[in-house]
């Protein structure tokens, strides 16, 4: 469904991504992992339309998307959840959510995925006339999350979906991408908690400086020496066979 092909590109004549090749299969999850400042975001900000693509092609759903400015790519059914988690503080939870459909104008689908939204998230639906800024961190994430979803994406991504969040808060996130996969939403998410993310994604790519270290079935990464070695530190090791239950 999305397949990249040599991507480069970067900020002003800093070159930050060098020839990127990455696919993701439709209904899959497919993980982009790596440390801080390689390029994850980067990556995405580029599949976005929010950065210029220097080289190579983005195609999505047989559709070259390299360049398309921002709207046209939700349109095509390509959607960002951007890292750092921002909400509108002064809009209300259910108001940030409608503003994820913005390049939509049927509105009884609106409504109804909606309802899609509070059933992934029945914490938002206790909490839609609140103020965002009311809003615990895992609630925040929730809800762009579900704002993410309000475009009825066919291929969402997620940029590090579990940072600055509590052990028990990343479970029960990750286990409603789980659900949202198996709606029928492909994700592509973006992490550094490699292990986590191994559990539930099908494929993995580990990016290093710009261009893509170690790629493969996320059974198998996970027990690859090196990525044993550099990234599985034993960081929230114990808490994670849950997951895909
Ligand atoms: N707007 C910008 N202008 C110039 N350089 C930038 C800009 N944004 C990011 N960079 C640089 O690009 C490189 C990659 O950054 P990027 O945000 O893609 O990393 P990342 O892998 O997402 O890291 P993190 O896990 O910390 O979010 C870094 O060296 C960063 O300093
Ligand atoms: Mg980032």
């Amino acid at each position: 469904m999305l397949k990249v092909s040599g991507l480069s590109t970067g900020y002003g004549k800093l070159q930050i991504l060098r020839g990127i090749d990455l696919n993701v299969a439709e209904g899959g999850i497919v993980t982009l992992l790596g440390g801080n400042g390689t390029g994850k975001s980067t990556f995405l900000k580029a599949l976005s339309g929010l950065l210029p693509v220097w080289e190579g092609s983005i195609e999505f759903d047989g559709q070259k998307i390299q360049n398309l400015p921002p709207h046209e790519i939700v349109r095509c059914g390509l959607t960002q959840v951007t890292q750092g988690k921002d909400a509108y503080p002064a809009m209300t939870v259910e108001e940030n959510l409608k503003l994820g459909a913005y390049v939509r104008k049927d509105k009884i689908a609106i409504a109804e995925d909606l309802e899609r939204v509070y059933s992934f998230f029945p914490r938002l639906l206790e909490r839609r006339t609140q103020l965002a800024a009311t809003l615990s961190g895992g609630e925040v994430q929730m809800l762009v999350i579900g704002r993410g979803l309000m475009a009825r994406p066919k291929l969402l991504m997620l940029d590090e979906p579990s940072a600055a969040l509590a052990p028990k808060i990343i479970m029960d996130i990750f286990a409603t991408i789980n659900r949202i996969r198996k709606s029928g939403v492909s994700i592509l998410m973006v992490e550094q908690n490699v292990r986590m993310a191994l559990l539930l994604a099908e494929y993995g790519y580990i990016i290093r400086d710009g261009v893509i270290l170690i790629k493969g079935d996320a059974k198998d990464l996970i027990n690859d020496p090196n990525v044993k070695k550099s990234f599985l530190g034993g960081t929230v090791a114990n808490s994670t066979h849950e997951i895909k239950a």
